[in-house]
């Protein structure tokens, strides 16, 4: 018996690289539930889309072509773990939790895995709603020290400066959305990736080496990189709740019918709604308490069905299926590629000199983060930009990119999904792509040649490197920096006017 449970769990352990075992969530390193039942194939917490806590990356990053070298990095990182999201516990969650608050006892199931309901206390409340978790912040801390040791050459050095103060030196920024949950992840990873004389008290920088610096959510003259949806008057999340309830209503029912076998009285009193929120409870109660009984309820099947759910919704909100994706993903990207083009540095991963940004000595100790005078897209000296943001950013920066789309695949991220039955080998798998810490990265490396060193960038989704279809004559399914420069460009002007998709027309 022991036997066979290790061996279930051993594709799992493999998958992992030896430091990741230690350091991820402990609620990611096992999917048997310790009551001997049969253990499952798949863990329910990696198929769960913007509700899976961090777990990439679960393998190496993908190393860089033969004989390349980084030169600069940008970032975009979804911020980490919350207690709940406003929208789906208003929507799906509380209803059940209501529900089974008030429900008849006599229909609660007495014995097996149901019977936790009974004192079932939810941990997830209205005023916790949009906060970090503890274990997200963890999270945060820890994906700090992954960035650093796969990009340590691009980080300020570690050493104490002796020097006095130099007045010239632009601090390392380190930017993000204003609110609160972004900030605290933010802070965390800063505490993870910097020593602590560099990082700050809190996280928020020592304001000399690193400094965190907060964009405006909805300041529309910020060039939008961070939160574009929140400048974007007609950007909706309600249109895509239709297509993903009618796939709802194609599995949950299934899941209801099984249910009436096993636990009829409560199956009874269940409706589509249900059985989606206790599949959302799973990930929210495990981020909460690190365990949760709901992810022992359903069959592999019906947790890719719900991954499924997620993946139509995420379609139509914030992926191809949304005409203003692609418009929203364009000010990051071009920001990034503004700042991956950068200016000469020494060459020693020491900046040059300062090109003032301004936001020097707005900086107090311990006081409120700094608003900077200039944005992202001004010129910076660093040679990696994090930005920390919301989940549609990924998303919409994805399609900007045409990631996952390439007619190579059996079905491109474009395609309309079928609401009638789940695609499998589909390439639209939003679990990959906006997870908790969830980051899209633009690298730009070089290789040396007899005379000449060519230039080259790539598109890397939490840790793995993706196509950008159409941008590809680079090594290794990388762009050369050049076609990249006019890709981009072409892209921006295609999905450039922003005001006139975004303006409500009523
Ligand atoms: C930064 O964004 C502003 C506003 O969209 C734009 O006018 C400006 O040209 C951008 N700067 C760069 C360097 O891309
Ligand atoms: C996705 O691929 C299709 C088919 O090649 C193409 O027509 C479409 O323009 C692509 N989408 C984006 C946003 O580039």
């Amino acid at each position: 018996m022991l036997l066979l449970t290790l061996l279930g769990l051993l594709p799992f352990i493999l998958a992992l690289p030896s430091n990741f075992q230690e350091q991820q969530p402990f609620y990611l390193n096992g999917h048997h539930d310790g009551k001997g039942n049969t253990p499952r194939k798949i863990n329910p917490l990696k198929h769960l889309s913007a509700i899976s806590p961090f777990y990439i990356p679960t393998e190496k990053p993908t190393p860089l072509p033969k004989g390349c070298e980084l030169d600069r990095v940008s970032l975009l990182i979804r911020h980490s773990s919350i207690m709940g999201n406003d929208d789906e516990f208003e929507e799906t969650m509380k209803p059940f939790i209501e529900k089974i608050a008030n429900i008849d006892r006599s229909k609660l199931p007495q014995k097996g895995k149901w019977k936790f309901l009974n004192d079932w206390q939810c941990p997830i409340s209205d005023d916790t709603l949009e906060v970090v978790s503890p274990q997200g912040k963890k999270d945060a801390k820890f994906l700090g020290k992954y960035i650093r040791d796969q990009y340590s050459p691009l980080f300020p050095s570690k050493k104490k400066t002796s020097v006095k103060k130099d007045k010239n030196k632009t601090p390392y920024k380190v930017w993000t959305a204003s609110s609160t949950r972004d900030i605290d992840t933010a802070k965390s990873y800063i505490k993870g990736g910097f020593p602590s004389h560099q990082s700050g008290d809190d996280g928020e920088g020592d304001g000399e080496v690193v400094q965190l610096v907060k964009v405006p959510n909805k300041a529309k003259d910020w060039d939008r990189s961070l939160t574009p949806h929140k400048a974007c008057d007609t950007f909706d999340k309600k249109p895509s709740l239709e297509p993903a309830n009618k796939w709802l209503s194609v599995y949950a029912p299934k899941v209801i019918e099984r249910l009436r076998g096993e636990i009829p009285e409560l199956a009874e009193e269940l409706n589509d709604q249900d059985i989606l929120a206790m599949q959302m409870l799973c990930g929210y109660e495990s981020i909460a308490v690190g365990h949760s009984e709901f992810c022992h309820l359903f069959t592999d099947e019906e947790w890719l069905d719900v991954e499924y759910y997620f993946d139509v919704r995420f379609h139509y909100m914030m992926g191809y299926g949304s005409p203003l994706s692609p418009y929203l993903g364009m000010p990051w990207a071009k920001t990034a590629k503004h700042l991956l083009a950068g200016k000469d540095t020494k060459g020693d991963g020491e900046h040059t000199p300062n090109q003032d940004d301004g936001t020097l000595g707005t900086y107090k100790k311990g006081g409120k983060l700094p608003e900077p005078k200039l944005p992202p897209n001004a010129t910076h000296t660093q040679l990696l930009h994090p930005s920390f943001t919301h989940r549609e950013s990924p998303a919409f920066v994805a399609v900007f990119l045409n990631l996952f789309n390439s007619s190579e695949h059996a079905h491109p991220s474009s395609e309309t999904p079928p609401l009638d039955h789940r695609v499998d080998d589909r390439a639209w798998r939003t679990s990959h792509l906006v997870s908790f810490l969830g980051h899209v990265a633009l690298e730009r490396f070089h290789q040396n040649h007899k005379h000449k060193q060519q230039d080259y960038v790539r598109a890397v989704v939490n840790g793995r490197a993706e196509k950008m279809s159409g941008c590809e004559d680079g090594l290794d399914g990388s762009c050369k920096w050049e076609t990249f420069d006019k890709w981009i460009d072409e892209r921006a002007q295609r999905w450039g006017d922003w005001e006139s998709v975004c303006e409500k027309s009523d």
